[in-house]
């Protein structure tokens, strides 16, 4: 990466719940931003909720990422990339056509477009998971952390097996994506660097247009359904969290630091946090809480860890604060609650 800053910032994802957020922190450190969408419709919504920023942002339709060549028609002026498009959801009839072939597709396309004859792109920073750093099946020793040098073992046939369950598929589809980042920049060496970050779940209010509960993005419908009186769900849970608004501070200050390029971080706040922890929080700060939320989450339960996760090296290399779990909790309930019921 050149040591200029950049001027006019493509956002894949834009019109996403992080991408959202991401787009906000760049316009108000006065960037000029491209916002990436499938959706036309979404992005009049997000330039009509921003009216004092209408001379420095716009959008491109970009395909479905099932084609490779997506976005070589959005890059002209574009000098930096954030690439935080991705399928997140649960919900699949095919593993594969559905989360992990366009995670990795879209990769592929948004680098290399960036690499084109031509292009100013100097840095480009990806938006990956924790779920390409956990591995699901270690037992970790007492005082064990991750840290972004770990990666999921998962393999690509146990990712795209139809006996795997989709949240085993998006797992893959994070590692699998990264991966294809990593080996991108690795043999073609491109005019660009890549800073890789691997957030654990994320929540917070939401930026991007959303008219009801139905369209809350995956890890945010999670935690409103605690508010929402339904019951735990069950599985695996990862005690691990970042606010929205730290994982687009930590996504343009990798985009802004030198020194950041070719590293990979796990942006994660300090504190663990557990569904049980959020419906206290919840009944502690709404009357109406105390109604709906259901007694099986278990009152007065700390959450517990049974690992520890380096969100530090963030905090220290790339100077993001990090909110409070029940500052998170109770402005995200309080808006989806006003907004959105
Ligand atoms: N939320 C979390 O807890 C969490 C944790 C770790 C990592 N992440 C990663 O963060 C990124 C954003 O997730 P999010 O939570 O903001 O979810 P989201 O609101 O569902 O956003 C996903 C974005 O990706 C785009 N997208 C999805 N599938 C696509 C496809 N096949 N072709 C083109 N674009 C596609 C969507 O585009 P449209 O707007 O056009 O529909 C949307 O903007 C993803 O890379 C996800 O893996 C999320």
């Amino acid at each position: 990466m050149s040591s200029q800053k950049p001027s006019h910032v493509l956002v894949t994802g834009s019109t996403g719940f992080i991408g959202a957020h991401v787009v906000d922190n760049l316009l108000a450190r006065g960037f000029s931003v491209r916002g990436a969408t499938r959706s036309a419709k979404k992005g009049e919504q997000m330039k009509a909720a921003r009216p004092q920023y209408t001379s420095k942002l716009d959008f491109v339709i970009v395909e479905d990422f099932t084609n490779i060549g997506v976005f070589d028609a959005a890059m002209e002026g574009i000098d930096a990339v954030i690439h935080v498009a991705s399928p997140f959801f649960y919900d699949t009839t095919n593993n594969e056509q559905e989360l992990i072939l366009p995670a990795i597709n879209g990769v592929k396309s948004i680098l290399s477009a960036s690499a084109k004859p031509g292009s100013k792109v100097r840095r480009i920073v990806l938006t990956s998971s924790f779920a390409s750093v956990l591995d699901i099946d270690r037992n970790p020793p007492p005082g064990f952390t991750y840290t972004a040098a770990h990666w999921n073992p998962l393999t690509y046939e146990t990712a795209i097996d139809p006996k795997s369950t989709s949240v085993v598929a998006y797992r893959g589809s994070k590692k699998f994506a990264e991966l294809a980042a990593w080996e991108f920049v690795k043999n073609e060496k491109p005019q660009f660097d890549l800073v890789a970050l691997c957030p654990p779940m994320v929540f917070g209010p939401v930026v991007h247009p959303v008219s009801s509960v139905e369209q809350l993005n995956e890890s945010n419908a999670v935690l409103w359904s605690v508010a929402a009186g339904i019951d735990p769900i069950p599985g695996i849970r990862v005690p691990a969290w970042i606010d929205a608004r730290d994982l687009a501070e930590a996504h343009v200050q990798a985009l802004l630091t030198p020194e950041a390029g070719g590293k990979r971080f796990i942006p994660a706040a300090p504190e663990p946090f557990s569904y049980e922890y959020a419906a206290d929080i919840m009944k502690e700060n709404f009357d109406w809480a105390k109604q709906s939320v259901t007694t099986n989450y278990k009152a007065g339960e700390k959450p517990h860890a049974s690992y520890g996760v380096d969100g530090e090296t963030v905090a220290r290399e790339l100077g993001v604060k990090y909110h409070s779990f029940r500052d998170t909790v109770v402005e995200f309930v309080k808006q989806v609650k006003e907004d959105l019921t």
